[in-house]
């Protein structure tokens, strides 16, 4: 066993298919390489079990509310490795808001296993990373689709079907991502509870909103392969009008999506759960990009993020 070890993830971005990805349709997402979360493990002498992040500073065994489910899973990866009453630190350090529909939790835990496998010098395939990782999306989020842990442990955009096995692959057009913080905590339990809601009580609307939502998701694979930026930047407004639909936007992301295309985006959209969190807006350009972020900062965005598209390595954090 080593005595320090560290583990790394990143924040995601729904392109398309949130939510509707619960129900198996396809989605396609985008891991920020620039907003990242790194968590270290140092050994301790004593058997204390301590957890430090700008949230919370304490043992192990406090740890609750929406940390419980990182708190079940490092308990599970002690007993995996046989060692329980193991003394460490762990110093969660994320640059990930937390509940802004950017894949926070998915990112801790991918973070967090890696970061314990390293440590006990295990190794570890993609398969059993995220299987121990949607455990602790599912006591954090209810039924996850498996789309956020997938991407913050991709370094490439992924092409996404629940229970499928994940296909990365490279965007090779031009074009900018502005992801947008309202600044209001996204609720993912409560938002993908309020879908299954309303498929209870409007089951032939939500499924064909649904449905919709996915064939959006495949076509903007298309028009990413294509270079189609219009076409991706409608697919993006009109999925946002269905999420809306679907009874998961919230004003202030309704006031940042319309801001957006007012200042030229080629279309904008909530991204993650929603019910609050972060939109995304497509620029077709960098000057466009900047003008859409300053806006949304005019109207109340609380952080934003320019990315290029293509690659996520040049992305630029403005506020
Ligand atoms: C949350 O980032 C994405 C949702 O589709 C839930 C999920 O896929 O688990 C809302």
């Amino acid at each position: 066993m080593l005595t320090k070890a560290l583990g790394q993830s990143h924040a995601k971005a729904i392109l398309m298919g949130e939510h509707s990805v619960v129900y198996g349709e396809p989605a396609i997402a985008i891991p920020l390489l620039n907003i990242n979360m790194i968590v270290t493990i140092i050994l301790r002498h004593d058997h204390q079990q301590l957890i430090k992040s700008r949230y919370y500073n304490g043992s192990l065994s406090d740890l609750a509310g929406a940390y419980e489910g990182v708190r079940q899973l490092i308990v599970f990866l002690l007993g995996k490795f046989n060692n329980p009453d193991l003394g460490f630190e762990l110093t969660l350090n994320s640059q990930i808001p937390q509940e802004r529909g950017m894949g926070s939790s998915a990112a801790t835990s991918i973070a967090v296993i890696r970061a314990f496998y390293e440590l006990f010098e295990e190794p570890l395939d993609r398969k059993t990373l995220l299987k121990m990782a949607n455990i602790e999306e599912s006591i954090t989020h209810g039924s996850p689709s498996g789309i956020d842990t997938a991407t913050s442990s991709s370094e490439d955009p992924i092409f996404f079907i629940k229970n499928q096995e994940v296909t990365p692959f490279k965007i090779d057009v031009p074009g900018y991502l502005v992801i947008s913080d309202t600044g209001i905590m996204g609720q993912t339990g409560l938002a993908v509870s309020a879908v299954r809601h309303l498929f209870d009580e409007e089951p032939s609307k939500t499924r064909r909103l649904i449905s919709d939502l996915g064939e959006a998701a495949a076509a903007a694979k298309i028009a990413l392969q294509t270079g189609d930026l219009v076409c991706l930047g409608q697919l993006m407004t009109k999925a946002h009008s269905h999420l809306r639909t679907l009874g998961v936007s919230h004003p202030h992301l309704e006031t940042l999506v319309k801001t957006a295309i007012e200042k030229n985006a080629l279309g904008a959209k909530l991204t993650g759960s929603g019910i609050g969190g972060s939109i995304i807006a497509l620029a077709k350009n960098l000057t466009d990009a900047q003008h859409i972020a300053e806006a949304l900062s005019e109207v109340g965005a609380q952080e934003y993020w320019i990315s290029p598209l293509a690659s996520q390595t040049n992305m630029e954090h403005l506020i």
